[in-house]
């Protein structure tokens, strides 16, 4: 039986033998966090590895196989025929085991630059960015039909590649192969004049709104955002301290006269003119071009959020704001986020030719690209071909499934969309009963004049789609019968 200083802690060890976790390496992990938060002195021994093997009922291989590791670690040290001993290197100041009659941590709040305190008061609640698909979860592509075989054959090419070509730094402005697959993607399918020396590759769509924001706009300008509007470019810009100027949206997307009419000067525009975030309109023709000649006299920037553009229903796809923008005031940004997966982190910004410089100079001096391995495997999933045909696949899907939640919420919820109660309480009581609605409200810099549930269907199947409409029509009709009770009762 183990008996010494840290015996008891070596008791309390939990091993999972369901986990997917090898059960050595949880032996390992628990011992090193022992060993360094001083569960034993430097210098103590160790109970026998037959003991402690018995005591937790492990193989004695196990253990011995953990001891090895850690002695290579440095933290034990093996001494022949006298057992295994912490290393005397740890002394005394190492951290010492927190005392469950210790005084609780005074927390202090950290002092923080004035220009991120303030950002942190004002961003948006975006915790709720899911990892799993139910009803009716926004921003997630549909994950069953993501071709995983041909990801995972490009995958193993790419790392039995040379290991000089895929272990060292990447072209920081990112891979030329992707860069140009995309120009191409952008002038085919987007019909956008462009260059591959344009197109800068990042981390995803939310780190090149901030490389944009701290670029070009100077703490306390102003920059024109579509309200409602989308939470994570908000809070992107935020953390650049521009101050959003919430410019409200209809039909035909932003207000341009409005926007006109309450900051006549302004620095940037925020829109997602393929369909406006989060109301789903494209912006009309009239609008775009009113939005580049006021850029153009203000001198200002428009950033174009093009995150679905690949997805639309008609026909043809609804066009790009940078494909009519004549004067380079646009910048472009493009996301892998919905056309593959996010947990890709990859997204591109597409510069006009005078940015092209700066953008070069940030990234080679500063940030330093985005993973060579993930560019690479886009960039061939491209060039194969499966990236269109993949995007065509969903397309099919999403408007499959677009068509079953249209159909069960004429059916289910006609007439009860409008009903009192807020729709904040309503996407709570739902949120109870397992499906995710997001209420308008969520997406606004300030009030709008109009409430509303946000539904997501592209990563939902037709299945939980129906539940969910059923479970959604449930929530609303005891939200109106509770409205109908009270008014009985006021009368
Ligand atoms: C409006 C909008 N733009 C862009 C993105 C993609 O951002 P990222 O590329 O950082 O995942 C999202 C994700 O949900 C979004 O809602």
């Amino acid at each position: 039986m183990v008996k010494r200083a840290g015996g008891s802690l070596l008791l309390s060890i939990q091993i999972n033998r369901d986990a997917q976790q090898p059960v050595s390496t949880q032996l390992c992990i628990a011992l090193r966090e022992i060993i360094l938060t001083g569960g034993f002195l430097a210098g103590e021994r160790l109970p026998a590895s037959r003991t402690l093997a018995r005591d937790l009922s492990l193989s004695r291989n196990t253990v011995i196989e953990v001891f090895d590791r850690l002695v290579a670690e440095g933290l034990l040290e093996s001494r022949t025929g006298a057992g295994t001993f912490v290393s005397a290197a740890l002394n005394q100041d190492r951290p010492k085991p927190e005392q469950s009659d210790a005084p609780p941590l005074v927390k202090t709040a950290p002092q923080l630059s004035g220009m991120m305190a303030q950002a942190v008061s004002r961003f948006g609640d975006r915790k709720r960015l899911p990892h799993v698909a139910r009803a009716f979860t926004t921003a997630l592509p549909a994950f069953d039909v993501f071709p995983m075989a041909q990801w995972a054959r490009l995958s193993a090419k790419y790392l039995r590649s040379a290991r000089d070509d895929i272990l060292g730094y990447g072209d920081p402005d990112g891979l030329p192969q992707l860069r140009r697959a995309l120009a191409s993607h952008l002038r085919v399918n987007r019909g956008i004049a462009c260059e591959a020396e344009q197109i800068f590759i990042v981390g995803g769509a939310q780190q090149a709104f901030h490389l944009i924001g701290s670029t070009l706009v100077n703490p306390g300008e102003n920059v024109w955002f579509e309200n409602p509007g989308a939470i994570g470019a908000r809070n992107s810009l935020i953390a650049c301290g521009a101050n959003l100027v919430p410019v409200p949206v209809d039909g035909e997307g932003l207000r341009v006269d409005e926007a006109l009419r309450l900051s006549p000067q302004f620095r940037l525009a925020f829109v997602t003119p393929s369909h406006q975030q989060p109301m789903g309109n494209v912006m009309s023709l009239e609008r775009r071009f009113a939005l580049l000649s006021a850029a153009e006299q203000a001198g200002a920037w428009v950033i174009e959020d093009d995150y679905d553009g690949e997805f639309y229903f008609t026909g043809r796809p609804p066009p790009a704001l940078k494909s009519v923008d004549t004067n380079g005031r646009v910048i472009y940004v493009g996301t892998f986020s919905k056309s593959l997966f996010p947990a890709l982190r990859l997204g591109y910004v597409l510069v006009p030719p005078t940015l092209v410089d700066t953008f070069g100079t940030i990234m080679s001096n500063f940030l330093s690209g985005v993973p060579s391995h993930t560019q690479a495997i886009v960039a061939e999933f491209i060039d194969e071909g499966f990236f269109s045909s993949h995007v065509r696949r969903m397309r099919l899907i999403y408007r499959e499934r677009h068509d079953v939640l249209l159909a069960c919420a004429q059916q289910r919820l006609a007439g009860m969309l409008d009903v009192k109660p807020t729709h904040i309480t309503i996407s709570r009581d739902a949120l109870q009963r397992q499906i995710s609605v997001s209420p308008i409200s969520r997406y606004a810099l300030a009030p709008v004049p109009f409430n509303g549930l946000v539904l997501g269907y592209a990563g939902v199947s037709p299945k939980l789609i129906t539940a969910g409409v059923e479970v959604l029509a449930q929530v609303l009709e005891a939200h109106m019968s509770l409205a109908g009770k009270r008014k009985d009762s006021a009368k």
